[in-house]
């Protein structure tokens, strides 16, 4: 499993379905225009397999996800 360095939520592609939420809330959290958000901080202490269940739960494939390198990794 390579170390994810960095998550984004892409807010043009997110339509608040909030199963990322669902399935990590240490890192995905909901703002106040309805659209999934990360943590600030929350990403080096999360597991990494977790943050890519989350991604993967996205119907729209909202949430970037970046190893240590900066290679996109999802999707
Ligand atoms: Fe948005 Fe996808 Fe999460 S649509 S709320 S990033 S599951």
């Amino acid at each position: 499993m390579p170390k994810i360095s960095k998550v984004t939520v892409v807010k043009d592609l997110c339509i608040g379905s909030a199963s990322c939420v669902a399935v990590l809330p240490e890192v995905f959290d909901l703002g106040e225009d309805g659209k999934a958000y990360v943590k600030e901080g929350s990403v080096a202490s999360a597991d990494a397999e977790a943050i890519l269940d989350a991604a993967r739960s996205c119907p729209v494939n909202a949430i970037i996800v970046k190893d240590a390198d900066g290679n996109q990794i999802y999707p």
